[in-house]
């Protein structure tokens, strides 16, 4: 890519998150996803943080404004009201001050602060924004371990699709199966009024995002009773190694700002996280797998899920045969790193997680990669990444076989890892 056309891209990145922004935080785009959003948000901010710093710091300032007493950080944060979305605060019913979800994220938040503070051109303001930030994120990181792993086997379970923000992956698939669908209260979609409702979850699988949200409503939210109740409680290996690192990494930032006991319990969890991960590799797949935690068995499923931990510190040989996975996919897609094996006959080419190339994991794993210098897997990465917008624009998503745009348009967190795969072009 040449220098002018690297310049416009920046802008018109700029442009998008500038447009998304309502103030204090950004919505992921307009239309399908009208509020804040916790991962997206975090991933925002490190695009924000190229052209204006403390805009950056305040994305997930007003995040962890919501988070809850218990050290729960909620996926959504309903800051307005909107008819456009559902299931919107009247269904989650969590009677938070400002409603929001009642349920979590990925943990960025973690890396991303860290991040933040290490690129700041403005070092005071950064140490005193970081150093507030610093105790929410551990409290929440103590939640996950707290609340997700009651037994303390050093990988946490996520008790609804959403809160993997891999919504609809073929990873769920039979643990979903155990999730009825009897009694679910009638809705309307709104997804499917913004988005094509061939790149979007199936009504089946609507219903069992609902019955799951009443259950634990029913429950009123009390997450020390959520997981032994859940009939959904799956590991996933890409949700534990965000979590593994943003712990690794806000270890490292306590150290830094002379927090010696948050660093001390922060690299105790990503050190167990990271033994305990090591069950979850598959050699005969070349990646990590989930775990149905109710059954105790591995998921047969060759997802970005299992790709996904080189973000975190794994044995280097392991994150050595997740780089050479992803070449073997990319000999069948043109555009990395789909979301599910293109060797699966369940993928699905269009389908929001169970096929498509998202931008944000694609950066999560560039990075990973660049640490163990995989660096001829890591720059396609980044070329592919960079080929997609140029080829279809900032969408949500997009088709690994033809780069097609796929889901919601003009979107926030396509945006800003745009913003960051330009500044590693440039290098
Ligand atoms: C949605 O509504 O599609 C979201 O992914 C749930 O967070």
């Amino acid at each position: 890519m040449t220098a002018p056309d690297q310049s416009k891209i920046f802008d018109l990145a700029v442009e998008v998150l500038k447009e998304n922004d309502q103030g204090g935080y950004t919505i992921p785009t307009k239309g399908l996803y009208p509020f804040q959003w916790n991962w997206d948000s975090c991933l925002t901010a490190l695009g924000q943080s190229h052209f204006d710093e403390a805009r950056a710091w305040t994305e997930i300032e007003t995040l962890f404004e919501h988070q809850w007493p218990d050290g729960m950080v909620p996926h959504i944060v309903f800051h307005v009201h909107s008819d456009g979305y559902f299931p919107g605060p009247d269904v989650w019913a969590t009677e938070r001050p400002v409603a929001t979800s009642g349920i979590t994220q990925p943990a960025v938040a973690g890396f991303a602060v860290r991040r933040l503070f290490e690129r700041a051109r403005d070092k005071e303001m950064a140490a005193r924004r970081a150093r507030a930030l610093l105790p929410k994120i551990d409290a929440w990181h103590r939640w996950f371990y707290a609340n997700r792993d009651p037994k303390g086997e050093g990988l946490v379970a996520i008790l609804h699709p959403w809160e993997a923000g891999r919504d609809n992956s073929i990873d769920w698939d039979e643990a979903f199966e155990r999730v009825p669908t009897e009694g679910v209260e009638p809705y309307t979609r709104r997804d499917t009024q913004h988005a094509d409702p061939a790149h979007r979850p199936t009504k089946e699988q609507y219903d069992r995002y609902l019955w799951l949200v009443q259950h634990f409503r029913g429950l009123d939210w009390d997450n020390a009773k959520l997981h032994d109740a859940s009939p959904f409680q799956v590991v996933d290996p890409g949700f534990n190694a965000i979590l593994i690192r943003a712990c690794a990494d806000l270890a490292d930032l306590a150290e830094t700002l002379k927090e010696p006991q948050i660093a001390a319990d922060n690299r105790a969890r990503a050190s167990a996280g990271l033994a305990a991960m090591q069950s979850l590799w598959s050699a005969p797949h070349g990646q990590y797998l989930c775990k149905d935690r109710i059954t105790g068995a591995l998921i047969d499923s060759a997802s970005i899920g299992g790709i996904l931990p080189v973000f975190a510190a794994i044995p280097p040989d392991n994150a050595h045969a997740i780089a050479r996975t992803i070449e073997k996919q990319g000999k069948a897609v043109k555009f990395i790193v789909p979301s599910q094996d293109p060797a699966d006959p369940r993928f699905e080419a269009k389908r929001y997680w169970r096929g498509p190339v998202w931008l944000v994991t694609n950066y999560m794993i560039m990075d990973g990669l660049r640490s163990v210098e995989e660096n001829g897997v890591s720059d396609r990465i980044v070329q592919s990444s960079l080929d997609l917008i140029t080829q279809s624009g900032f969408a949500e998503y997009y088709d690994p076989l033809t780069g097609e745009p796929c889901g919601g348009g003009r979107f926030t967190w396509t945006a800003a890892m745009v913003l960051e795969f330009l500044q590693l072009a440039k290098r």
